[in-house]
């Protein structure tokens, strides 16, 4: 059977100018044998920029669906992330190790500090390993997820560097402008997790049905584009290849004014996110 011609995916780019898809795929919960097809169909519908993570026990399965895709492994821009246990200087650098060793790259695209688990202390560490990585070629970017502004200013204060990426719970049930304004400011590219808002029930918002029918939209169409709109990386999750394609294609989906307003109504407030400084993950 012919795969259906993959759309052109929008990019926007990281503070040094490379270039960075606006639509990755998350691969969450996406493991083993059958994990592989699910991220092996993602890539042949035209995901460039995978979302992994130690903690999610996968990276094996990412670095095999990238090999049976046949792609050139530099053509797929892999994000992976530091778990809580590997924080530190020794342990972040041996994470990434193992985690280079699972995914059977010499390099990671993207690596990210995956929460900065406050009461351990140990972010600023982990920081200084992943400059260390990327000054060593190891790493291409470097970045976190979950930071709240103020634990960014912390790593630039101890090292003059910003993360080059944050990736960060946001959906229109959470627009975030607050972090979304601090990164913008600082060259930070803001990358959303949870996308599609079903952790905060958006699929039974009113204003979304709305907008959705209004286009012929999908309502993952419009909360994607809503994002994307605003230079926003998505990495939605879904294990259908429909599902897959068109949440890649927002090609046909224009939102206006009137859209936004209505999607606007559908916030939950900054205080409905996870707040990292007190949610940890180790
Ligand atoms: N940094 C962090 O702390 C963190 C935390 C959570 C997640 N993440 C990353 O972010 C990625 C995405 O977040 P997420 O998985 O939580 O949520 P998500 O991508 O917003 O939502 C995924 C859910 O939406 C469904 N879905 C996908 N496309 C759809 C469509 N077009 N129509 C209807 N339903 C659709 C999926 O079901 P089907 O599979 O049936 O389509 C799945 O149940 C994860 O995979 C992971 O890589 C990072």
């Amino acid at each position: 059977m012919t795969e259906p011609a993959s759309p052109a995916v929008p990019t926007t780019t990281f503070a040094d100018g490379s270039p960075l898809p606006l639509i990755g795929f998350g691969t969450g919960g996406a493991r083993g044998p059958a994990g592989v097809g699910v991220i092996a169909s993602a890539l042949r519908a035209g995901y460039r920029l995978l979302d992994t993570a130690a903690q999610y026990g996968n990276e094996t399965a990412v670095g095999e669906a990238v090999r049976r895709s046949g792609l050139d492994p530099a053509e797929v821009l892999v994000t992976t992330k530091v778990a809580g246990g590997d924080h530190g200087r020794g342990a972040a650098r041996t994470g990434i190790l193992e985690s280079l060793r699972r995914l059977g790259l010499d390099r990671v695209g993207i690596a990210l500090i995956h929460w900065p688990n406050p009461s351990r202390g140990l972010m600023v560490d982990t920081w200084r390993t992943l400059l260390d990585l990327r000054e060593e070629g190891l790493v291409l970017h470097a970045g976190v997820s979950n930071f709240r502004p103020e634990q960014l200013q912390e790593l630039f204060d101890a090292t003059g560097q910003w993360p080059e990426i944050n990736q960060i719970q946001l959906s229109p049930a959470l627009p975030r402008p607050e972090p979304v304004a601090f990164h913008r400011a600082r060259g930070i590219v803001s990358q959303a997790w949870g996308p599609l808002g079903t952790r905060e029930g958006l699929a039974g918002q009113f204003a979304l049905r709305r907008v959705a029918a209004k286009h012929g939209a999908t309502l993952a169409q419009v909360a994607l584009r809503w994002a994307v709109d605003q230079e926003i990386v998505v990495i939605p999750r879904s294990s259908d290849p429909g599902r897959q394609r068109s949440n890649l294609d927002l090609s046909a989906v224009t939102l206006d004014d009137e859209d936004r307003a209505l999607l606007a109504t559908v916030d939950l407030g900054e205080e409905s996110a996870w707040d990292s400084r007190e949610h940890e993950e180790w």
